[in-house]
C-alpha cells in the first residue's frame, strides 16, 4: 500500500487549493495502483499557534496528524500565495512537526495565486523549507490562477498535464523508494 496525503493548506472551504487537489486525486490513482489517498485541509482542522515549550502532545489533533505524517509515503501540498509567500497557518502546521518526519519523503507543491503572475514567490520558500527538512522536492510544482478554470470544476489542459506529471512523479520516487508504510 502507497500511502499518498493531499493537504490543503487553505483555511478556506471550497478553494481552489481544494478543486486542484481534487484533479490530482484521479492521476494518482491512475499512477499508482495500491493508493490509499488521504485528503486534509487546514479549514478542518484547529491547529494551535506554537509556542516553543507548550506541550501540545495532548492536542487531539495534532497527536492524529503526526501520526499521518509518520505513515505517509508521498505529500501533494497545496495553498495560496500569500503576499509572496505561503500563508502563515500553513507555516505554523508545518512547525509542529519534527523535519525527520519528512526526511526522505516526496513532496510536490501547488500554489494558488490571485495575480497571473503570483504564486512562484510562494513555491520557492516552500520548497526551500521541505529542502531544509531533508524531504524529497520534486521537480514538478504547478501555480494555479483563477484564469485557468474553463468552467467551475474544470481546469485547462495544460494545467490537466501538468496534474498528470505531479502524480507521475509521485509514483516513480515511491516506487523507487519501495515504500510501503501499512
Ligand atoms: C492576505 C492575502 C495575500 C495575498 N497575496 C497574494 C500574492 O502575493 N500573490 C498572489 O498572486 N495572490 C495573492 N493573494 C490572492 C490569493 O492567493 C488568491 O485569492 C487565492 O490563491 C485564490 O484562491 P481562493 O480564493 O480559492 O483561496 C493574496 C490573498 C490574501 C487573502
Amino acid at each position: 500500500m502507497t500511502k499518498v496525503l493531499l493537504l490543503d493548506g487553505n483555511m478556506k472551504k471550497g478553494s481552489l487549493t481544494e478543486l486542484a487537489l481534487e484533479n490530482v486525486l484521479g492521476y494518482i490513482h491512475t499512477e499508482i495502483d495500491d493508493a490509499e489517498v488521504g485528503f486534509i485541509s487546514l479549514a478542518d482542522i484547529e491547529v494551535p499557534l506554537l509556542t516553543p515549550g507548550a506541550d501540545v502532545k495532548e492536542h487531539d489533533t495534532m497527536r492524529r496528524f503526526h501520526g499521518i505524517v509518520e505513515a505517509t509515503d508521498a505529500f501533494v501540498i497545496a495553498f495560496p500565495e500569500y503576499n509572496g509567500s505561503i500563508p502563515g497557518s500553513l507555516k505554523n502546521l508545518l512547525d509542529h512537526i519534527s523535519p525527520l518526519k519528512f526526511r526522505n519523503k516526496p513532496v510536490c507543491f501547488i500554489a494558488t495565486a490571485g495575480s497571473r503572475y503570483g504564486g512562484h514567490g510562494a513555491i520557492g520558500h516552500i520548497r526551500d523549507i521541505f529542502n531544509h527538512m531533508y524531504a524529497r522536492v520534486l521537480p514538478c510544482h504547478t501555480v494555479v490562477h483563477k484564469e485557468d478554470l474553463i468552467e467551475k470544476e474544470v481546469f485547462n489542459t495544460i494545467l490537466m498535464g501538468r496534474f498528470e506529471t505531479m502524480a507521475s512523479y509521485v509514483a516513480g520516487e515511491t516506487r523507487l523508494l519501495g515504500g510501503d508504510n501499512t
